[in-house]
């Protein structure tokens, strides 16, 4: 068996050589003009392509070599990424360049990242351009814009149902102002991030409708089916993702008179990865987002790409093929072009996505959903085995770590994790949607439900982060204790976000703690979408209120300006290492981060009350006997137990 893998691996390697001395030639034809315009920018080009083309070829044969036409394929896909190059301009070869020499550039701790929805934050993107200040005074070094391209009027799924990768939704501007932004952002010192919806189109694409006017090289862009026959074979197995939009996951067209899949809403259609000209379409696509200056592309939905019949079709390995595919091509044409993977599954299926050759950096759900669940629960135990078993990630690559985004919050943890430390799993998840649903007599959270499933119980939660931590409440209450215990709730998670190893990013809004707005239920195109709840307009209205330390908001304000300068400084939050410890103590998360010759030990209590590390392990840990807690300034030595107040965290250096 071993022979015969390495027989064709072989036979894949001389397959590769040949293809490439076949079509070399013709790429240098069709490049003419720009190669003599940019020769040294050839050769690299010419060397990144002789590097990533053996295994471009080898996974694209993985995939389509079945098909009649590979060949053809495979010459216009090399010939797209030449165009690519060709159209990149010499700003972008610069970047390609500077990144080639500091490849680790954004595991650094200056890095904080930024996610906004134009409109709600600025208006239009002229209006952003205005609010730069604003987040250049956060610190920011990573700006994920929400999806601004081209969908339907109503309900378009917050942008994620597009119906053009190349114009911008009119409402907030056009490419060109786009492209001029991150020409803008790149000089600040700030990466353009943007969505590759790659999943899914709207039903208003081009494509989708050619595919409804009945042309069949377009219907085959999709999964489609003239009756129920096969979607009912598939429903068996699938997951349904959006139940309350409708059961399974399988949409009459009218149009059309097929059934059409939809793993999300109704209006987005799943696109067909086994057809090789989607792959070649959706890299152009990917290509010009490229090199308009997107640094990095959020691979959105990556779990769901590739469809397998018996099968939850969730995580194949063609999907995986897929992504690693895009990758080499972007390495070859576009090299600066990282990718982060959305992948909201199974924590162990989260990290497969995860490597140089694949997805560099990832959202890290179980981090932001054990952190709610240990603001519930007071107790640390499920998230410090998470941490201590689940952090390491492919050498190189870097989580971004959250703690709201514009989605639900999802209970991501493992089952066998949970029992290992004593939580029945399923009996914990409905416990947490009823805390964070305001459904429990001990809840400070002010959530609401998402996507409940009838059939199955299961929910994820919607709020804001403000509101979840109890601010939303305590302010109601009119209650200073209970304003007091949100306020230090909030600055807990993002302590905890700041400190871990990865790129932060903060959910604008947050950062002035703001409240869920509940007026969506009025607007017909978002009132069955709880997730509006906290996707909020932001409020621009009384800015000095932001200086206002009597209130949360300013005080919550100032306080992370405070740990974000902090944060920048320390070496130690550099990088991705991580060691979590045992404190000794369930409320107390005890971690260690060091990187450049710097060690910090980081302690965060979870639960209202006072708590201890008792001095041993803070020798143990702390490595030392005298410490300087870099948030407060204060002077501590290991002959006494460490005390921490009601949800106070500490970030100790050893002096
Ligand atoms: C991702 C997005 C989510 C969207 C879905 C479908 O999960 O984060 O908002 O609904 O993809 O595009």
């Amino acid at each position: 068996m071993r022979g015969s893998i390495m027989a064709d691996s072989e036979w894949t390697r001389a397959q590769a050589a040949r293809s490439i001395e076949r079509l070399l030639p013709r790429l240098r034809a069709e490049l003419a003009d720009a190669r003599a315009a940019d020769p040294a920018g050839w050769e690299c080009f010419e060397a990144r392509l002789a590097r990533e083309w053996p295994r471009l070829f080898a996974l694209l044969l993985q995939l389509y070599g079945g098909h009649y036409d590979f060949f053809y394929h495979l010459e216009q896909i090399l010939l797209a990424a030449g165009r690519a190059w060709e159209q990149r301009s010499p700003a972008l070869r610069a970047l390609d360049e500077r990144r080639a020499a500091d490849p680790f550039w954004y595991q650094s701790q200056r890095m904080l990242g930024a996610v906004l929805y134009v409109d709600r934050f600025a208006g239009t993107l002229a209006g952003l351009r205005e609010r730069l200040p604003y987040l250049e005074q956060l610190g920011i070094t990573y700006l994920h814009l929400m999806p601004l391209f081209l969908s339907p009027e109503g309900n378009n799924d917050g942008g994620y149902a597009v119906s053009s990768y190349r114009t911008v939704n009119p409402a907030i501007g056009t490419m060109d102002e786009l492209a001029a932004l991150a020409d803008t952002l790149r000089e600040r010192g700030i990466s353009l991030v943007l969505d590759f919806v790659f999943n899914h189109t709207s039903n208003e694409h081009e494509w989708a409708l050619k595919a409804r006017a009945g042309d069949p090289e377009y219907q085959e862009f999709y999964h489609i089916f003239p009756d129920r026959t096969i979607p009912d074979q598939y429903d068996r197995t699938l997951r349904e993702i959006f139940p309350s939009v409708r059961r399974g996951s399988f949409t009459w067209d009218e149009g059309m008179g097929r059934w059409i899949w939809t793993t999300f809403n109704s209006f987005q259609w799943d696109l067909n990865y086994a057809n090789p000209a989607v792959f070649r379409a959706m890299a152009e696509e990917m290509f010009f987002l490229a090199n308009i200056g997107v640094e990095v592309l959020r691979l959105d939905a990556v779990a769901f790409i590739w469809k397998r019949l018996g099968t939850n079709s969730e995580n194949q390995p063609e999907a995986h093929s897929i992504i690693q595919a895009f990758n080499a091509l972007a390495r070859i044409a576009c090299p600066a072009l990282l990718f982060k993977s959305e992948a909201i599954v199974h924590p162990d299926e989260v990290v497969r996505y995860i490597s140089l050759d694949e997805a560099q950096l990832s959202y890290n759900p179980l981090l932001m959903a054990l952190c709610w669940e240990a603001l519930a629960t007071r107790e640390v135990r499920l998230l410090a085995r998470a941490l201590a078993t689940r952090w390491r990630i492919a050498e190189g690559c870097a989580w971004v770590n959250y703690l709201r985004s514009h989605d639900d919050i999802g209970w991501t943890f493992d089952d066998d994790d949970a029992r290992a430390v004593g939580i029945d799993p399923w009996g914990h998840r409905r416990f947490l949607n009823a805390f964070y649903t305001g459904d429990h007599p001990a809840s400070f959270a002010r959530g609401v439900p998402f996507q409940a499933n009838p059939t199955t119980g299961d929910a994820r939660v919607s709020g804001t982060l403000a509101s979840l931590a109890g601010l939303e409440q305590a302010l109601q209450e009119h209650n200073p204790i209970l304003i007091d215990l949100a306020v230090r709730r909030i600055l807990l998670l993002h302590s905890v976000m700041l400190s871990a190893g990865g790129i932060p990013l903060l959910y604008i809004g947050d950062e002035l703690a703001t409240l869920n707005d509940y007026g969506f239920t009025h607007d017909p195109a978002r009132a069955g979408d709880s997730r509006w709840i906290h996707r909020v307009a932001f409020d621009w209205t009384r800015p000095e209120r932001w200086s206002d330390m009597a209130s949360p908001a300013g005080y919550i304000y100032n306080e992370l300006l405070r740990l974000i300068a902090l944060r920048k400084e320390q070496e130690a939050f550099g990088g991705s290492a991580l060691e979590v410890f045992d404190t000794g103590n369930p409320h107390l998360l005890g971690y260690v981060r060091h990187n450049n010759g710097q060690r910090l030990t980081c302690v965060a209590n979870f639960s209202e009350r006072p708590q201890t590390l008792t001095a041993n392990r803070l020798r143990l840990h702390g490595l030392g006997y005298r410490f300087c807690d870099l948030n407060t300034g204060a002077r501590l030595s290991a002959d006494e137990a460490l005390a921490l107040a009601p949800y106070q965290f500490v970030w100790l250096e050893t002096v």
